[in-house]
């Protein structure tokens, strides 16, 4: 019998080594490297990434047949595009975001709505009791019996509460969250990157053996990771951030990895008191309490997956009192407004090294398309000459470095995103005007940014 492989991982950044050392040759870090725990018993390997494995030989990928049906709705319209249409069966999938912006209220509803599908469901917490899960369902609504609450931190009981005989067959487990869940045969505390790492494989383990779809809380550390290494997102098959600021009450749901759909879907909701509300209409909202005919405030139209939400822009452009003038970006990339305000100055020959310039996007969205260069110009541009632009107008378009105007893509569905909104004319790249098929609006082509500064 083949000697069993030994194998050394790293606590910090999960850097794996055949032999022992006592610096980690990933982080550097001394004193890091453990050994892997061994899972007991026969044929436990740890998962190594086939759905279902099969015959072991290899098939023809046209005769391989895929089956619709394994995907079924959450109940939640957002999540569902998020997901790529829904749930696949035996998914895992990882729901990341700061600490109270409403993972276990999104994934509570999302239980409750396929409770009410038919489907048996348990939810697993780690983080409340029964009771505290029990407060925050009273507020979302009323719940059925097909929805089982478990409030437990060992993940073997959580498996032998799964594969036990007196419950119904589950459909959907949720856990919350992957970090207070331990597994007894490694003997380090939960959270830490080997009880992540391996509670993580046996969920995995569970999810694709017996097809139940499988999601997980992780908390974000302050540099906006999943604590626990980059790994974790290596393992699951979803990976979806949770994002928004504390003050506004919206929330963006992002995918950031799909093995089952795209990844630059976007879902909004509304943090209520009766729970998340979708948002079915972004741009409205985005666009809610825009002042009118203010200088410094421009429309855009910007694309998340293949979903055009029209934003504000704002810029205040004043006077600078130091040496070194100010440039602060909220919402967009800093950079980005670096460079624009360089664009400016040499190719609208305005000196902006004498203006500090304050740029943000309405909403707290965050973007980051070229195709806000010339609403940002713009932006400046009006907030500089303290003068509006009219209400009814939108602009997009990408700036280059020597003042071109480069055409961006999908502008027909902005434009009619825009004619929608009641927008009724708008200024984009020439080069857009000319191969757009439906002309809904008053188009405005331009080619040079210079000829912006003439419309404004
Ligand atoms: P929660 O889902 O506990 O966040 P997470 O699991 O990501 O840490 O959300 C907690 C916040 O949401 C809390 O500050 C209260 C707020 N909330 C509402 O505003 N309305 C509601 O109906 C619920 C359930 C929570
Ligand atoms: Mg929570």
């Amino acid at each position: 019998m083949a000697k069993e492989k030994q194998v050394f991982f790293c606590k910090e950044c999960g850097f794996e080594t055949s032999k022992w050392t006592g610096q980690c040759p990933g982080c550097r870090e001394w004193n890091t490297m453990v050994e892997s725990p061994k899972i007991k018993g026969k044929g436990k390997k740890s998962y190594s990434g086939v759905i279902t494995p099969e015959t072991g030989k290899p098939s023809k990928i046209t005769e391989v047949s895929i089956d619709t049906e394994d995907r079924f709705s959450t109940g939640i319209g957002e999540l569902d595009r998020v997901l790529g249409g829904g749930v696949i069966k035996g998914a895992l999938t990882l729901v990341g975001g700061d600490p109270g912006i409403g993972k276990s209220t999104l994934l509570l509803q999302m239980c409750r709505n396929m409770s009410e599908n038919g489907l048996n469901i348990l939810y697993v917490s780690g983080e409340e009791s029964l009771k505290q899960i029990k407060m925050r369902a009273d507020r979302i609504g009323k719940f059925n019996d097909r929805l089982f609450l478990l409030s437990e931190t060992c993940l073997d009981v959580v498996e032998d509460t799964i594969t036990g005989s007196d419950m119904p067959d589950f459909d959907v487990v949720v856990i919350d969250s992957i970090q207070t869940v331990y597994k007894e045969e490694v003997d380090s505390a939960p959270g830490s990157i080997s009880q992540v790492r391996e509670c993580t494989s046996a969920i995995l383990r569970l999810a694709k053996q017996t097809g139940i779809s499988v999601f997980i809380v992780g908390h974000v550390t302050k540099e906006g990771v999943v604590a626990g290494p980059r790994m974790l997102e290596h393992m699951v098959d979803t990976v979806l951030y949770f994002e928004g600021d504390n003050i506004a009450s919206y929330r963006m749901l992002r995918a950031v990895k799909n093995r089952f759909g795209s990844t630059n879907e976007l879902g909004v909701f509304e943090m209520k008191n009766t729970g998340l509300a979708e948002v079915l209409n972004p741009s409205e909202y985005m666009l809610q309490g825009k002042p009118e005919n203010e200088a410094g405030s421009i429309v855009t139209c910007t694309l998340e997956g293949t979903r055009p939400i029209m934003l504000e822009v704002q810029a205040l452009v004043c006077q600078t009192g130091f040496n070194y003038p100010r440039r602060t970006a909220v919402g967009i990339d800093f950079n980005r407004v670096t460079l624009l305000m360089a664009i400016i100055e040499k190719r609208m020959g305005i000196h902006m090294s004498d203006y500090d310039v304050y740029v943000n996007i309405a909403g707290g969205l965050k973007v980051n398309e070229p195709s806000l260069d010339l609403a940002i110009v713009a932006a400046v541009l009006s907030s500089y000459r303290a003068k509006a632009l009219d209400d009814r107008t939108f602009i997009f378009g990408e700036a280059g470095l020597v003042g071109e105007v480069r055409a961006v893509g999908m502008a027909q569905r902005r434009i009619n995103e825009a004619a929608k909104m009641g927008y009724t004319s708008c200024i984009i790249p020439k080069a857009n005007e000319e191969m757009l098929e439906d002309k809904p609006i008053k188009c405005y082509g331009i080619k040079n940014i210079r000829e912006l500064a003439e419309l404004i």
